[in-house]
């Protein structure tokens, strides 16, 4: 499945503070949460809606909403907590789930650590969220797991990318649908996006 990227004023604009050294954690978090209103937006599109009907102050009419079947967040433990509070404004009765993992600094191949999954995974479709698709291997395992424990449609969703992640991802899981608000030029030989915005837990979270 092809990749989608936000090309939006909004999107350049909040991008280029977040990449800057000089933003404060403060402003890091502020800036991870509209960028996930923006990236929720479009990670949404694809929901079930049906037919319902209404009645305006005016007169009776046939209106739409979401199906009653409520979707499931699924953060990857640290960064993804970033873009949580952002879904769960747009979709206030999602269930969350915590998928914890961390990356071995020397191999880069993700830790699991932690995991609580919601029940019924089969029916819902599934929003992985996670700041950085980098090497790949965070959402690709993350992924896996949902995979295993019955999630059957799963949408990633991520500020930024390399090509490397997207095409680990794309071909380690075709069927994931993947919505990213930009993709960078590349990593370096530390698994790091390049220009990228460096280590989106640490500055989320004050730890470097
Ligand atoms: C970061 C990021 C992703 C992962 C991406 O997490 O939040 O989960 O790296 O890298 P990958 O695509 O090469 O797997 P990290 O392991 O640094 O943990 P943290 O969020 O706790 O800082
Ligand atoms: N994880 C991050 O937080 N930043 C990167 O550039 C790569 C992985």
């Amino acid at each position: 499945m092809s990749h989608i990227v936000l090309d939006h004023p909004l999107v350049h604009h909040k991008l280029s503070y977040l990449r800057d050294r000089k933003t404060s954690g403060s402003q890091f978090r502020l800036l991870v949460e509209e960028l996930g209103m923006l990236l929720a937006v479009e990670a949404t599109r694809v929901l079930p809606t049906e037919s319902v009907a209404i009645e305006t102050p005016l007169e009776r009419t046939q209106a739409r909403r979401l199906l009653p079947l409520d979707s499931v967040l699924v953060p990857v433990l640290r960064a993804g907590l970033g873009l949580v509070p952002s879904f769960l404004k747009l979709l206030p009765t999602a269930k969350v789930g915590h998928l914890g993992l961390y990356r071995d600094h020397n191999t880069l191949v993700p830790v699991p650590y932690y995991r609580n999954f919601p029940p019924i995974l089969e029916e819902r479709h599934v929003f992985v969220l996670d700041p950085m698709l980098a090497t790949g291997g965070s959402a690709s395992e993350a992924v896996r797991q949902l995979k295993s424990a019955g999630a059957r449609t799963i949408t990633l969703a991520s500020v930024l990318a390399a090509p490397e992640g997207i095409e680990r991802v794309q071909n380690d899981h075709p069927d994931l649908r993947i919505v990213v608000a930009a993709v960078d030029r590349c990593l370096n030989e530390r698994g790091y996006i390049l220009p990228g915005l460096g280590d989106a837990g640490d500055r989320m979270f004050g730890t470097t």
